[in-house]
C-alpha cells in the first residue's frame, strides 16, 4: 500500500506535545473500545501531559480505549526508576482504570508467555488502533533494535550497543540491561493509525534516515513508510536536516 505520509514541523517541544495530543485525542474520542500503544521515553511526555489536561477539561475521556505497552527492559519491574511500566504509570496509567492497561512486566519468570500474552491481549482487543511511538538515536522504535526481523507478535531482542549507553538517561545510573521485549514492527505497521514524534537536533540524523532514505530493517523506524496513514511530528532541530 502506498505511504501518506504526513510530516508536521512544530516550533518547540510544547507545541509538537500539544499537536500530538490533539492527534491522539482526536482518535480516542473517535474510536472508542480500540487498542492504544502509547512508547514510553522521554519524548512523549509532554503529549501524556496535554492528553491529562484536555481529560480534566472534558476535551477527551481517555478510559474509552485500551492500552497496551510498547516495550520493557527485561529484569526491571514497577519499583524500578526509568522501566517503560514506571514512566507510563507516573505519567499516564495512574489516571486510567487499572483494568484497561496491559504492559510487559520485565520481571516475569517466563518472559516468552509474557510475549504471547501480550499478542493475546493485542489480538483481543482487535490489533492496535493507535501506536504513538518515539525513535531511538539508532532507529529502534520499541526496542526493535537495527535488524530486527520481519516477525508478527512479540518478542525479546538483544539490546544494541547504543541503546545501552542512551539507557542512563532513564536510570539516572549505570545498569547492566542487555534485553528487551517489544512489540515488533510487523505488529505496529498493522496499526490503524500511527504517530512517530521525534524531538531535538540529535534525532535530526535518524529522522532523516527513517523518513527519507529506504525502508529497511537497519533502521526499523524506516519500515514505518510503509504504513498507509503515518503522521511524523517534530520539532525544528529533529527537522532539521531534512530535504524539504
Ligand atoms: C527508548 C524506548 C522507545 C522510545 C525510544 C526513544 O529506548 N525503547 O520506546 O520511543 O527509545 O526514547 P526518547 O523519547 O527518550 O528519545
Amino acid at each position: 500500500m502506498a505511504c501518506v505520509m504526513k510530516i508536521e514541523i512544530t516550533d518547540s517541544y510544547e507545541a509538537l506535545s500539544k499537536a500530538a495530543a490533539k492527534k491522539a485525542a482526536n482518535y480516542i474520542n473517535n474510536n472508542p473500545g480500540t487498542l492504544v500503544c502509547f512508547a514510553a521515553g522521554d519524548t512523549p511526555l509532554g503529549t501524556f501531559k496535554e492528553l491529562l489536561l484536555m481529560q480534566k477539561e472534558g476535551n477527551v475521556d481517555l478510559s474509552t480505549v485500551w492500552y497496551v505497552g510498547l516495550d520493557e527492559w527485561v529484569g526491571l519491574g514497577i519499583d524500578d526508576k526509568g522501566s517503560c511500566i514506571k514512566v507510563m504509570h507516573d505519567s499516564l496509567y495512574n489516571y486510567i482504570p487499572k483494568e484497561r492497561v496491559r504492559m510487559f512486566n520485565g520481571l516475569a519468570d517466563d518472559i516468552q508467555k509474557e510475549c504471547s500474552e501480550i499478542y493475546e491481549w493485542i489480538i483481543k482487543h482487535g490489533g492496535i488502533g493507535l501506536s504513538l511511538l518515539g525513535i531511538g538515536r539508532n532507529g529502534h522504535i520499541g526496542f526493535n533494535e537495527p535488524g530486527t526481523p520481519d516477525v508478527e507478535g512479540c518478542f525479546t531482542v538483544e539490546l544494541d550497543e547504543v541503546t545501552k549507553s542512551v539507557s542512563k538517561k532513564y536510570f539516572g545510573k549505570e545498569r547492566a540491561v542487555t534485553t528487551g521485549i517489544t512489540i515488533g514492527w510487523r505488529t505496529l505497521l498493522d496499526s490503524q493509525e500511527v504517530i512517530l514524534l521525534a524531538c531535538g537536533i540529535n534525532k535530526a540524523q535518524i529522522v532523516k534516515k527513517a523518513i527519507e532514505e529506504d525502508c529497511t530493517p537497519d533502521v526499523p523506524a524506516s519500515m514505518l513508510q510503509k504504513h498507509s496513514t503515518l503522521t511524523v511530528i517534530l520539532d525544528k532541530g529533529a527537522a532539521s536536516l531534512l530535504d524539504q
